[in-house]
């Protein structure tokens, strides 16, 4: 790995094994950018890999020039990096290359979460300083190469040097200018209960976008796009990943240009934001994290999941397994007390499953989701000995005890309203909207903040709580915070969002000790900023085991299995009512951290006797599963989307599990193939289906780790002792096998 600055040719080459980024410092003082794709040579220079030179305004307007940070009204008409307001109302930059340097390893962003660095030469960061000296405006461009990951890592701080304010109203986290437009965008899409699903499209000319204006990164659009060639797969062809670090309104957008390139640029949405920079103020933009993957969106995944899992999550969790918990929310909903509890927590505990988790309603006078939010106070009524006494008694069943919180809401019926209602996110002339019977509080005010770390501090140290559930149910409406004045509104999303961390941050480092997972109404906030404080969050509200397929399978796309809560519930399914076997919910549960949103205490003996087994079966394998290698195999959203199938492999190689699933039957098909990958192909694995009478012909079965990935694992439906029907899941366990015995294929 080494970031090279070549003096003569005034180029930047960041390179390490896999990658390279090169860009330099155009006559103009500009920074233009070169390369970012396979590694390349060092020692060399690459500036005529753009043809022609560019002279700043002399240049031929609307040319499409590469850049690093553009910017707006100077004949460069594509999408700008950056926009700035300046005294006298004019936004025109001119931001030319004043110095570098260059430091070992990566540092922090002030308020925002962000990948880091853990052993010396891991990393390296290129800062560079472009000024505008007209505007007395700094630019500082910084960009990190990790020594063994495909990764580029960009930010950028913006500065007033000059002596009365400025306005941003656009910081762009990264732009990149591509040579061709020979690109498909895929994103991630959806709403409640259908998170993440996979869209890829031709791009068009023009712009094309997704972007969040909710004040959280959201269920319809999550940070994330990648640009793929047509002809890409998840083995072959070039990808490039565009990923930010960062929970609130955001913006991803390609634009195609009438020449035939390509500009991306990722940051936080400019649609409502505006930043005022005083005098000597500085403005840091979140993260934003590129991938280069020349053999397909596998690699690019791989890439993601280990920098979020090694170098993204923080604290004790971050390596270590993840308990497999009983959930109360979808067994009791807001109707239990002690004794109830403590029933679900038993029957779990004799399951073998390690944490039970209070949900929501155990505060204030929450009988339903009317009232109390903000009312942190355990309800005696439900708990007459308080959480202290319920969680001792759960520790002493042998198990872990978690609880849910909202911290960032307010009920209007609540003690917590009635003594802040001026907390609540609103315009005080307006009506202010309630979105399931809640506001939002201003996260943007240091008061609230302080007031939750104190009350939730409070919580959290009264009794053994070793997890936290951290949910937030709606999205901001009427965005507006009194506290600052009027040119300063378009700061209060972003205000909000530093609150959040802030919140978070404190928590986290006060309670080192408590696994935290994010929610928000399920997965509308499963982004890598929050990633950095929760190691985990919840993937969706929708258990149904087939809509799970997709929602855990577009989330693979950029998160890991060990971010994703994933959990077996009853039938028929609370959301969607559709009714599938208990070893399918469990099948694709597996490929997450394992839980159960049921009442254990309502299971036939059967039920109790195939769910202990599943906790077995899972915490024999939950290693793998969370701290594997994960590939995806057959997509739901390709063909019929009939068939889906994943694995995850050992980083040793030495065992795998890979899942296939059938949504609808299909009579008299023959034999399917599935073609595994990342095994050892001179390994012999011995293979074995679970459960065991899914499909004996492939049981205790050798074969080489070559031919799985050359030709496949049969599925043959039609010689299968499981019962036939839809909704169908196989599991397939490989183990290495030291010797050659017999047998073998
Ligand atoms: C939404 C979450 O996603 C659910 O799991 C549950 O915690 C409810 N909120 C509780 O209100």
């Amino acid at each position: 790995m080494s970031i090279e600055w070549n003096s003569d040719t005034r180029e930047f080459h960041l390179r390490n094994d896999r990658i390279s980024y090169i860009f330099r410092v155009l006559e103009s003082g500009w920074l233009g950018h070169l390369h970012f794709g396979p590694s390349l040579a060092a020692g060399k220079a690459y500036a005529h890999l753009v043809p022609g030179e560019f002279f700043g305004y002399s240049n031929r307007l609307g040319e499409p020039v590469p850049f690093e940070c553009p910017t707006g009204g100077s004949g460069d008409y594509r999408i700008p990096a950056l926009a700035v307001e300046l005294a006298d109302g004019s936004g025109v930059l001119n931001l030319r290359y004043r110095s570098h340097r260059i430091v070992a390893g990566k540092p922090p962003i002030p308020g925002l979460p962000s990948t880091y660095t853990e052993v010396g030469g891991e990393a390296e960061t290129l800062e560079i300083l472009l000024v505008d000296s007209v505007a007395d405006l700094e630019v500082r461009l910084l960009y990190t190469i990790y020594r063994d990951r495909p990764v580029i890592v960009r930010s950028a701080r913006v500065t007033n040097a000059s002596k009365g304010p400025l306005i941003v109203r656009a910081a762009m986290s990264a732009s990149i200018d591509l040579p061709d437009a020979d690109w498909q965008l895929i994103t991630l899409n959806g709403d409640w209960a259908r998170e993440r699903h996979i869209d890829r499209r031709d791009l068009r000319p023009g712009r094309q976008s997704v972007s969040s204006v909710r004040g959280a990164s959201s269920s319809q659009h999550n940070p994330f796009v990648a640009l793929v060639r047509p002809a890409a797969t998840e083995e072959t062809g070039e990808v490039m990943g565009f990923s930010l670090v960062y929970s609130g309104n955001f913006l991803a957008e390609a634009e195609l240009e009438p020449f035939g390139t390509t500009r991306v640029r990722m940051g936080i949405n400019p649609d409502g934001f505006s930043w005022v920079l005083e005098p000597s103020a500085s403005f840091d933009t979140p993260e934003a994290i590129l991938v280069y993957s020349a053999t397909g969106l596998d690699e690019m995944s791989h890439a993601y999941h280990s920098l979020f899992r090694e170098r993204l999550a923080r604290g004790a969790w971050r390596d270590k397994l993840r308990p497999i918990l009983i959930n109360n929310w979808e067994a009791t909903y807001f109707d239990f007390d002690e004794a109830r509890l403590l029933e679900i927590a038993a029957a779990g505990r004799e399951l073998g499953i390690e944490l039970f988790v209070l949900d929501d309603g155990w505060f204030g006078q929450r009988d339903d989701d009317t009232t109390s939010l903000g009312d942190w106070k355990v309800n005696r009524r439900k708990l007459p000995g308080g959480l202290e006494s319920l969680a001792r008694k759960v520790e002493a069943l042998g198990m872990r005890f978690g609880l849910w919180i909202e911290p960032e809401m307010m009920s209007r019926a609540s003690a917590l309203f009635e003594a802040h209602a001026d907390w609540a996110v609103g315009i005080p002339s307006r009506p202010l909207t309630e979105h399931r019977n809640q506001y939002v509080l201003d996260m943007s005010r240091p008061e609230v903040v302080d007031y939750l770390f104190g009350v939730l501090s409070g919580v959290l140290g009264s009794a053994p709580i070793s997890y936290v559930k951290w949910d937030m149910n709606r999205t901001i409406t009427e965005p507006f915070t009194p506290t600052m004045p009027a040119w300063r509104q378009g700061e209060f999303l972003h205000r909000y969002i530093l609150g959040v961390y802030a919140l978070y941050d404190r928590l986290t480092r006060a309670f080192p000790g408590i696994l935290f997972e994010s929610c928000a109404g399920g997965g509308a906030r499963f982004d890598p900023g929050l990633l950095a404080y929760a190691p985990q969050a919840w993937t969706s509200d929708n258990t149904d085991a087939i809509d799970r397929l997709k929602i855990q399978y577009g989330t693979s796309l950029a998160y890991p299995l060990s971010s994703m809560g994933a959990h077996v519930s009853a039938v028929p399914n609370h959301q969607g009512g559709r009714v599938t076997p208990l070893a399918t919910r469990a099948a694709v549960a597996f490929f997450g951290d394992l839980g159960y949103e049921l009442d254990p205490t309502k299971l036939s003996e059967d039920e109790r006797a195939a769910i202990a087994e599943q906790v077995a079966f899972y915490k024999q394998w939950r290693e793998l599963v969370q701290f594997g290698r994960f590939h995806r195999l057959r997509s739901p959203f390709e063909g019929d989307g009939n068939e889906t199938a994943w694995m995850v492999v050992a980083g040793d190689r030495k065992a795998a599990l890979a899942g296939f699933y059938e949504v609808l039957n299909r009579v008299n098909i023959g034999p399917r193939r599935l073609r595994l990958r990342g095994l050892d192909p001179a390994t012999l694995y011995r293979v074995s289906a679970w459960p065991p009478s899914a499909a004996p012909d492939q049981s205790s079965r050798l074969i080489g780790g070559d031919l799985l990935m050359a030709a496949g694992l049969v599925i043959e439906a039609r010689r299968m002792a499981f019962p036939v029907g839809d909704f169908l899941a196989r599991l397939y366990v490989l183990e290495a096998v030291d010797s050659e015995p017999g047998g073998a294929e």
